[in-house]
């Protein structure tokens, strides 16, 4: 198997289509027959699980409908990981559920906030990595693809996150802040770089929710692409059928074409070009 490639989706801004983005990258991924892995650390709505009609609950509630989690991924960042690790054979198969579409999810779950904040006490030289070591230690065997979700905000999961992923995937859209958001966003990943001592860099940049009728959105892209060259994306169309169908709990892939407006075959073009643009930036790398 070739060897394992990861992305983030981050921005400090909630609302952008960070979750969206992960889940049609990683569907479009699967489709162009890679093993994919995705990893929900953007709090604890989860969203992602609800992206793909799973519904998830702790472990000692049991209804017919939903799926328990036996072993959550909060876990990576506590005391007892390395006991675990070493003691479960099927560990990593444990933490993770098919998805209807291809990829298989590591859903969210509530012990997130309290490891962020368990983070703070843990010496900076291991704060940081606790991820990244889980991903080498039981992900690279088993996936050639792996896409974190993270949290808008930058919390010791989130950098956990760009850690153990050093390529981020950036879903913008428009908006009277949106130019200063990414150079802040560039600001940050040189800071956050320099502080963990690693590489991270913009690996691909999507304007998203885009309207050919609204002339700021239009702009935007032009403004984007300008400041940006080689890592802009394709535009993602804004459609009543992205939302509509993450109610369905299926992306965009699993709807028939004749059940899409023209907007939503857009999106999914976009989305289709855009995996292929990543997964090209990230072998580059
Ligand atoms: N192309 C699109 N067209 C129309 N609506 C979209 C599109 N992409 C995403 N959305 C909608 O925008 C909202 C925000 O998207 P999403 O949840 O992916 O953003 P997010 O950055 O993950 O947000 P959060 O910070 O809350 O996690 C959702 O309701 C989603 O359905
Ligand atoms: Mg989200």
């Amino acid at each position: 198997m070739a060897s394992l490639q990861r992305a983030a989706t981050y921005v400090e801004k909630g609302g952008v289509g960070k979750t969206t983005s992960a889940a049609h990258i990683a569907v479009a991924a699967h489709n162009m027959g890679h093993e994919v892995l995705l990893v929900d650390l953007a709090g604890t709505q989860n969203d992602l699980a609800t992206q793909f009609g799973l519904s998830i609950v702790e472990r000692d509630s049991d209804t017919d409908s939903s799926v328990s989690i036996d072993a959550p991924i909060s876990a990576v960042f506590g005391d007892d990981w390395e006991f675990l690790r070493d003691n479960i054979d099927d560990l990593l198969d444990r933490m993770t559920f098919s998805t209807d579409e291809g990829p298989d999810l590591i859903p969210a779950d509530p012990g997130l906030g309290g490891a962020d904040n368990n983070l703070a006490n843990v010496p900076l030289e291991e704060r940081y990595q606790k991820l990244d070591e889980f991903v080498d230690d039981l992900v690279a065997e088993q996936y050639d693809l792996v896409i974190f979700d993270l949290p808008g905000k930058e919390d010791n999961i989130a950098l956990n996150g760009l850690f153990a992923a050093r390529n981020v995937v950036a879903p913008l859209k428009p908006g009277a802040f949106e130019r200063d958001q990414l150079q802040k966003l560039d600001a940050t990943l040189d800071e956050i770089s320099a502080d963990l001592n690693v590489d991270l860099g913009l690996a691909l940049i999507i304007p998203t929710i885009i309207s050919s009728q609204e002339t700021l959105s239009e702009s935007f892209v032009a403004h984007v692409s300008e400041e940006y060259p080689g890592i802009v994306g394709e535009p993602v169309t804004k459609t009543a059928d992205i939302g509509n169908n993450q109610n369905a709990g299926r992306t965009l892939y699993a709807v028939p074409d004749d059940e899409l407006y023209a907007t939503g075959k857009r999106a999914r073009e976009a989305y289709s070009a855009n995996t292929e643009q990543l997964l090209s930036q990230l072998t580059d790398r």
